[in-house]
Parts: C-alpha cells; structure tokens; sequence
C-alpha cells in the first residue's frame, strides 16, 4: 500500500490541497485483525494499512532498536524523537502543516499563544538594552508582556500607531528596535498593517519584524512572503477553529529556528499532542471556514450599516474603513470580524445598552475569543480591553457602545437575524 507522500510533500500543491494533506504521519499498521506475526516482541509485522489519520502519540518516551541508535537521535545525527519536550510526531505533523500553509520557515507549536509570543521575542533577542517598537493596537496581554515581563529585564518597549506608515518609519529611524510587533488586522477596530511597507522599513533598518498573524490566517496573508522575519499564531483562534484547545504556533526560518527550538525545549511551554491531533484536524477547513467567514462578515457588516441602531460600523471590506484600500492590497478577503457601535437614543448608558444587546443574543453566543466555527459576540471595554484606563481606551476608539462579532460558519440570515432582533431591544 502507498502512503499518498508525493501530496503530502508536494509544494507546489495548491492551498486548499495541502490544508488537507501537509504534515499527515500515515505510519503503517502492524498487522491485520488475526495476522500476527509471533517472530516481533510486539506481536505482529504486517503492515498492511494506514490509518488515514495522524495517530495521537501519548507517550512521553520513544525507545529505539538499541541504545546506539539512542546516542544519534539524542547527539541530531539522526531524524527521530526521544523525549516528549524535544518533539513529539503528532505535533511535528500540525508543525509541518502550518509551516506549508504559510509558504516557508519552521513552524515551532507552543502550549498557548502567548507561549509562542514569548518564544518569538526571545528568538529575536528581546533583553537588557533592546527596545521594541509595538503597535499601539496590540493585543492587550502582548503588550504588558512586553512591558511588564521583558521590561522587567531591561528591554524598553515603545508604542506607535501602525497604520501610520510614516510615524513607523520616523520611530524605526529614531529608536533602531531590536524588533517591531505588529497585527495583520487589529483587535476590536479591525485596523489592517500595511505588511509588505512595514517590512521593508524594518529591514533597511535591520530590525526583526514580527506578525501576530491570529486574525488575518495564512489564508488572507501570508507575512514570510511580505517581508515578515517571524509570524505568530494564537492556534486557539482561526487555525484550529472549533473553540475547543489551546495553542501558539511561531514559524520563522534561519536565523530565529535554532533558538525557537532551544527555548521551546527548555522553557517547555509545548503543545500537548491531543491538542495538536484536534488542531490539525482544524487546519484541514481551515480554507473553508474562512471562505465563509469572510461572507458572513460582508453580510452582516452591510446589514448593520444601513440599520440606524448601528452608529458606526467597522469592517475592512466596507469602502469606509480607514483601511480598506490596504486591506484589498495586502489582505486576499475582508477578515471575519464585525465590529460596531451601538445608536443610543434611551436614557440608558452606552454599557448599559451594550449589555441589553448582548444579553438579548439568542444564537450568537456571548464569549470571547475569535475565529470558531460558532459566532462570538462580545464587549470590548470590559472584556479585551478592561485592563486599559478609560482614556487609553478612549484614544484607541474602543467606546462604551462597541460590540465585537466574530462570524463563525452558520447560515448568514440566522446570524443577521439574530441581531436585528437583539438591536430591537436596545
Ligand atoms: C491577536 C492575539 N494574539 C495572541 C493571543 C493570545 O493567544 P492565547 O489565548 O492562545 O494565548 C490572542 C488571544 O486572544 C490574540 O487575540
């Protein structure tokens, strides 16, 4: 029987063919059902079938043919694993995967996005003396990472509007960061970076850029063909897709693979091989459920921006987002977000009307998190972004009246439906 390899490691396969099959481990199966051999320890030889699923490889310990065979795999003279926190096959399988998704580099899977934003700056050597140069739009629980945890050993982290090409540039000349950290599209205004211009500002200045790459999926953008040196990944979000794991993917090639490698190895925030086994499963539709996403993001934006209990509508498709002319240049769709501020006309205050919204949802499902399969609504103010100072907040737009939708794949009308009526009760 022939393992359909020539798929698996076909690169020039398209997208959607190696979402399905990059990174499969169809190790052959010993023996069939009254087949065995009595000549193995193990009980049987013939290996007649594939199970066309990568196994879930629990163990935590691999023994080999003898101990010399041992001494290579632990001395890297030879290709296999030893040790559960050195490499595991049914993680080098979702590694593998992601890595052909995003057109080049080595994918190193952690136990948690942050894990793997931790990784990516230490990779880039992020500590006493560095400074870093973030986008004031990050991710709320990156940036007190960087201020808070590398701040701690001496690296300096400074803010600037991403979507600012020319603040960017004054800064990157000003400050020589040892790294600048910025999103594909932002959380919860969906503002879009300008990748490919960010990219080459960064390298005439040699700094490390770094793409947390959680909402705009390898399937909008792919950040290592743009110029990007490191691409981040919460694999809780789109990646695995079905809000069930937790997981952080960095794909980076020389000069920041070797250190990923030893840091993972050493700090140990790996991913646990069920998670990796269910996230690999995701990956598969990862292509579809995007696709529909991103339909499901056009309709229901369009739909709120001609409803009059929608102040402000933001959605990168939509001809007045501040960046929709980068996102048709840098972005392949619109992303499967929907933000929007609620029209206050009662005498309700703007959270009290945001909460009404959010309690009267009847389908959408009141949660944070992004990019499952169920659609997600939530409060910013007082969810991702709870921790800021009302004024902090204020100057990134992020309002009392601001809800965020994240579409998951259900049927648009059901999803627009849903939300008319929770608007009525506002
Ligand atoms: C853009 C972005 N990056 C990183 C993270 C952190 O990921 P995790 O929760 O998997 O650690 C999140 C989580 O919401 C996120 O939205």
């Amino acid at each position: 029987m022939r393992e359909p390899k020539e798929i698996r490691e076909k690169q020039s396969a398209r997208f959607e063919t190696r979402a399905v099959h990059a990174g499969e481990r169809r190790a052959p199966c010993q023996g069939a059902p009254g087949e065995e051999d009595p000549s193995t320890p193990s009980g049987s030889t013939n290996g007649n079938f594939y199970p066309i699923s990568t196994p879930i490889h629990l163990s935590t310990t691999f023994a080999h043919e003898n101990v010399e065979q041992t001494d290579r795999v632990l001395g890297g003279e030879e290709p296999g694993y030893s040790y559960a926190r050195y490499g595991n096959p049914t993680i080098t399988a979702f590694e593998e995967a992601v890595a052909s998704l995003e057109g080049g580099g080595r994918a190193f899977a952690f136990a948690s996005g942050m894990a793997a934003m931790h990784g990516a700056l230490m990779a880039a050597e992020i500590g006493n003396g560095a400074t870093v140069l973030a986008a004031e739009q990050l991710y709320g629980s990156t940036a007190t990472l960087l201020v808070q945890v590398f701040g701690a050993s001496g690296a300096e982290t400074r803010f600037v509007d991403s979507c600012d090409l020319a603040a960017v540039e004054r800064k990157v000349e000003e400050l020589k960061p040892r790294a600048v950290v910025v999103e594909t599209i932002s959380n919860p205004l969906l503002r879009v970076a300008d990748v490919p211009h960010i990219a080459e500002i960064t390298r005439a200045a040699g700094s490390t850029l770094i793409v947390d790459a959680t909402f705009g999926t390898p399937c909008l953008q792919r950040p290592l063909e743009l110029g990007a040196d490191i691409v981040v990944h919460s694999a809780t979000k789109y990646l695995s897709g079905h809000g069930d794991l937790t997981a952080g993917v960095v794909i980076a090639d020389v000069p920041y693979d070797g250190a990923l490698e030893q840091l993972r190895k050493l700090v140990g925030g790996v991913m646990a091989p069920f998670e990796a086994w269910l996230a690999l499963r995701g990956l598969k539709t990862l292509p579809l459920r995007v696709q529909r996403q991103c339909e499901n993001a056009k309709e229901v934006s369009a739909y709120l921006a001609g409803h009059p209990k929608a102040a402000k509508v933001y959605q990168p498709g939509l001809k007045d987002h501040p960046d929709h002319e980068v996102a048709r240049r840098v972005l392949g769709g619109n992303g499967g977000l929907v933000s929007f501020e609620l029209a206050i006309e009662s005498t309700e205050t703007a959270r009290e009307a945001a909460f009404r919204f959010l309690n009267s949802l009847e389908l959408c499902v009141r949660a944070p998190s992004l990019g499952d399969i169920y659609t997600l609504a939530i409060h910013p103010a007082t969810s991702s972004h709870r921790e800021l100072s009302p004024s902090r907040r204020a100057r990134l737009g992020v309002e009392e009246n601001l809800i965020r939708v994240s579409l998951g794949i259900e049927h648009p009308e059901d999803i627009i439906e849903d939300i008319g009526q929770a608007l009525e009760k506002v």
